[in-house]
């Protein structure tokens, strides 16, 4: 009985290769819209005014700030030629008090955090001011290379006074302030950054990615295709999708569990993709799961079908939890029960337990992995022709991801490669690389400051 009920719980969360040619469909259907709608309500396909890749060529010295949902990093970035870079990078952590109070508070600290970085650089550039590129892990309307319209910030964030302003204004008026000598000369979401600096690097990058806290991707599309642009003429540009906010009812395949993790959200109906496949909800979903299996008595006896104080809040169970007991391979998952022993209090756990447990994580995981896969995969369709061309055999496409879960999720590059082979076909799929990208932030925000004075931008 109990493992009926396991089974039957878990089953939900493996998809069918019908549900994943809808989810591909849905999201190809949510791009093309992107392109046109002026519903303010769509945050989605945002054009970024960049209108070409790095060449690996250029040099120079530019300031980077990225602020994502848990850190700020500031950096001084050398740009050296042939795809190196010298980076001098400092990490702060954004605390809780900072992401919910006013945002005269939060560009005041940031431009206390950069102030310290030119400190221990020891950068003076006389009466000259300093060129930044800024990184921002939220969705912006841009309105320029250096201009852009705080739209919505979830991870947790709750400023006063910054949704709907200019960015460049809000971080200048900080240095201002401060008295700190920085221009923003670029603005750029986090995915743009990642297929900017990871294009400096492999050249044959036309899909950034990142998959962390939360997930969204960046492409190239053909300007003529981007009816919404009503920016100076130009022939492609980056466009960052904002996938993390696409997903209707019709096609995402919601179980009961990804229904309340939405329901009981700052923002619900908001990000519904981003919430069935990123970092911050992975773990949740287990435990909701968890929970809900325990007062069926589907797992853990030894509980009685009672959910212990410890699995109660919300986010306990860690995606993190998740990767260390994926990365155990020993035959009885012994992990398990140091995870469930340390950080829930719970023993007792008997082998049956231990295999459900797994078979759940895995389940979850793998999940995400094929989500993402479609994803990319509706991504390669609508930029096949344009910037992509999967049919050419000499030609390689390479999608740069970065973030927490592709980088240390066991075989999360893995999965996604197979169920990228499944929907592509194994020649169009051997066409495809999936390479992890790292610091894309700093370096992708100070590439974007050097191509927006070299003219790449308009
Ligand atoms: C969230 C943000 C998006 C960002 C992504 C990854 O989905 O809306 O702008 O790119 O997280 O950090």
């Amino acid at each position: 009985m109990a493992t009926s009920v396991f089974q039957e719980t878990v089953r939900q969360f493996v998809l069918s290769k019908e549900q994943v040619q809808k989810i591909i469909d849905g999201l190809t259907e949510e791009l093309v819209e992107g392109l046109s709608t002026t519903d303010p309500k769509n945050i989605t396909q945002q054009p970024s005014y960049i209108t070409r890749l790095p060449t690996g060529k250029e040099t120079g010295l530019y300031l980077a700030i990225d602020m994502g949902g848990t850190n700020l990093r500031t950096a001084a970035v050398h740009l050296l030629g042939d795809g190196q870079v010298g980076v001098t990078m400092e990490k702060h952590e954004i605390t809780h008090e900072l992401k919910t109070g006013t945002g005269e508070a939060m560009f005041d600290w940031i431009a206390d955090c950069t102030a310290s970085l030119l400190k221990n650089v020891a950068l003076d550039m006389g009466n000259a001011d300093l060129h930044m590129g800024v990184t921002f892990s939220f969705a912006l309307h841009q309105t320029a290379i250096n201009r852009g319209k705080v739209l919505a910030m979830g991870k947790g964030f709750d400023l006063s006074d910054v949704m709907g302003h200019d960015l460049k204004d809000l971080m200048e008026g900080g240095f201002r302030r401060k008295g700190v000598p920085v221009v923003v000369s670029a603005i750029i979401n986090d995915t743009v950054g990642t297929l900017v600096s990871h294009a400096y690097v492999s050249p044959s990058t036309k899909i950034g990615v990142i998959l962390a806290t939360g997930t969204n991707a960046a492409y190239i599309e053909r300007a003529s295709d981007v009816s919404k642009y009503t920016g100076p003429a130009c022939d492609q540009m980056i466009l960052n999708t904002e996938w993390d906010a696409m997903g209707k009812a019709s096609y995402l395949p919601q179980t009961k569990y990804d229904k309340e993790i939405d329901a009981v959200s700052l923002v619900p109906g908001f990000q519904e993709f981003e919430k069935m496949v990123s970092g911050l909800y992975m773990g949740e979903l287990v435990r909701l799961t968890l929970v809900d299996l325990i007062e069926r008595r589907g797992i853990l006896e030894v509980l009685d079908g009672k959910v212990p104080e410890s699995l109660k809040d919300r986010l306990v169970f860690k995606t993190l939890f998740m990767s260390t007991i994926e990365s155990d391979s020993s035959a009885d998952h012994s992990a398990i029960d140091r995870v469930f022993k340390t950080s829930f209090d719970i023993e007792g756990l008997t082998s049956e337990d231990r295999a459900h447990i797994f078979e759940l994580i895995h389940t979850v995981g793998k999940r995400s992995a094929v989500m993402t896969a479609a994803a990319c995969a509706a991504l390669l369709q609508k930029a096949s022709g344009a910037s992509v061309n999967l049919d050419n055999a000499n030609e390689i496409t390479t999608i740069g991801i970065d973030g927490s879960v592709f980088e240390k999720y066991p075989h999360f590059a893995h999965k996604m490669m197979e169920a990228m082979t499944d929907i592509l076909g194994k020649d169009r799929a051997s066409r495809v690389r999936l390479e992890l990208a790292r610091d894309g932030g700093c370096i992708g925000a100070a590439l974007v400051a050097m191509v927006a004075q070299s003219g790449g931008a308009v």
